[in-house]
């Protein structure tokens, strides 16, 4: 049963292992430290029993979210988690920090990852160019509003 939770200091080390194997540029431990004590973002865990399965952050500004560190682990995927978990997280964005419209960037060739936020409801709004390294890529930008 895979149940959600906000991240706290405990599960930083467990974060930290999913980030480092799924992306390329990781962020850093001290950045998911800084996450937990900011008042304008927080970072929602599926978790099943103690093992995390998968995160999703948003960063709020001015009603705004930005979404951003949505993974799912390897063992875990296809079975619907990201678009339970990504959906909890918009829903307590809008219902905690008054957030009524998302936005996130993704990379051009991530197709799986573009067809679960079109599933959510996101929409492309245009290329942000060479935002990415490792490799170098464009962003799309996609917003629900
Ligand atoms: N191929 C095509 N579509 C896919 C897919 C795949 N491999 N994986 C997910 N999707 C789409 C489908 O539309 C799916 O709906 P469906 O099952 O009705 O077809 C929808 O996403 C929801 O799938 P779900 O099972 O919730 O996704 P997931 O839990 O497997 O996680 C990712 C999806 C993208 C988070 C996961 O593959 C992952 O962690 N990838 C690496 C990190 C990453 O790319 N993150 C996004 C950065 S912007």
């Amino acid at each position: 049963m895979i149940s959600f939770h906000k991240m706290t200091c405990q599960d930083i080390d467990q974060v930290s292992q999913l980030e480092n194997k799924t992306f390329s540029t990781p962020w850093s431990r001290e950045s998911f430290a800084e996450m937990v004590d900011n008042q304008n973002a927080f970072f929602l865990l599926a978790m099943d029993e103690e093992r995390l399965a998968g995160t999703c952050g948003i960063i709020t500004v001015a009603g705004e979210g930005d979404i951003s560190n949505v993974a799912v682990d390897e063992a875990y995927r296809r079975q619907g988690i990201a678009y339970k978990l990504v959906k909890e997280a918009m829903e307590v964005a809008s219902r905690e920090y008054a957030v009524t419209e998302f936005t996130l960037e993704v990379r051009v060739t991530n197709e799986p990852a573009i067809k679960l936020y079109e599933k959510l409801g996101f929409a492309s709004e245009g290329i942000r160019p060479r935002f990415y390294e490792k490799p170098v890529e464009d962003a799309i930008i996609m917003w629900k509003r």
